[in-house]
């Protein structure tokens, strides 16, 4: 079915609904947001995330501001501690409890690293698989467990890292070689690819332009730390630098405008600040929008 979105635009909504739990531009949902955007719930968002061990039976007055906003908005979820790579045995606990926690708030998605987390489950001390054959199993196998208990299509998010990690395949290779053993989706993370391309020393679009675009669900946008010219952190403490919304661009242009969620978890701006980066990830998608429709 094809139809004109408010500025003509024309779109294939039955392509698109089948492909993304979401539309549009999307904006993490912090515990330091709550009240200001309760205050003033901002009509360019078009729908939130959060990490579900941040709410997972949380109940009394933050419990009540939660579904205030579930109510209003489209939520997809992504996991900090699932540990998908980890050789310690799969949480199926925390998977039974994340499934409830998606029938209880309507949830669209759930997407995890494609990472392990160490013994101590830190947020930022997310370590990557090695890239091996091995591991393509390993994690495929418990992916596939998710997915039945779940009994739903879960998404990986591609990671940055930082420590060498042991690998017979590339960055890039490893990723395709885990979606396609274990049939899931990819949350892709284009300022990972930023981040990584630097510390890593590889081409951005080779790398993004290797994605499947068939299993490509939505899109991370974020910004990083300048540690040095060729060493960036991944902190989601800064506003998006001018490599990631190039990249986001170009992105667009290849996979169309795939809906985009912008992460931000500390250091936070002004929201006005805030959703000018949303208000920015809309108007790239309406750019490669006009694009699409105008060469037919
Ligand atoms: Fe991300």
């Amino acid at each position: 079915m094809l139809v004109f979105s408010g500025n003509s635009q024309v779109v294939d909504m039955d392509k698109t609904n089948r492909q993304y739990p979401v539309h549009g531009a999307g904006l993490g949902l912090r515990r330091a947001l709550l009240n200001s955007l309760m205050e003033n719930p901002p009509s360019e968002v078009d729908f939130m995330e959060v990490a579900p061990e941040n709410w997972i039976q949380v109940g009394g007055i933050l419990g009540k501001k939660f579904r205030w906003f579930t109510e209003r908005y489209p939520f997809v979820i992504h996991g900090l501690s699932l540990s998908i790579g980890s050789p310690a045995p799969l949480n199926e606990k925390l998977v039974y409890d994340i499934k409830d926690f998606m029938q209880e708030h309507d949830i669209r998605m759930y997407s995890e690293h494609l990472s392990y987390t160490s013994d101590d489950g830190q947020l930022y001390d997310l370590m990557p698989i090695p890239f091996t054959e091995d591991a393509v199993k390993w994690v495929a196998d418990r992916v596939r467990r998710v997915q039945d208990i779940l009994e739903q299509r879960i998404a990986l998010e591609n990671v940055s890292f930082y420590a060498p990690t042991d690998a017979t395949l590339g960055e890039a290779e490893f990723v395709n070689a885990v979606l396609e053993e274990a049939d899931c989706d990819l949350m892709l993370d284009i300022n990972n690819i930023v981040v990584n391309s630097i510390n890593h020393g590889y081409d951005t679009h080779e790398f993004l332009y290797k994605m499947p675009a068939e299993r490509i669900r939505y899109f991370h946008i974020a910004g990083h730390h300048v540690e040095a010219e060729d060493l960036r952190v991944d902190t989601h403490g800064a506003s998006v630098d001018d490599q990631s919304w190039s990249l986001l661009k170009d992105a667009y242009a290849h996979f169309g405008p795939v809906p985009t969620l912008l992460e931000r978890d500390f250091n936070f701006p002004p929201l006005e600040e805030l959703l000018d980066e949303v208000r920015q990830v809309k108007s790239l998608q309406n750019e490669s929008l006009r694009k699409e429709a105008s060469h037919g």
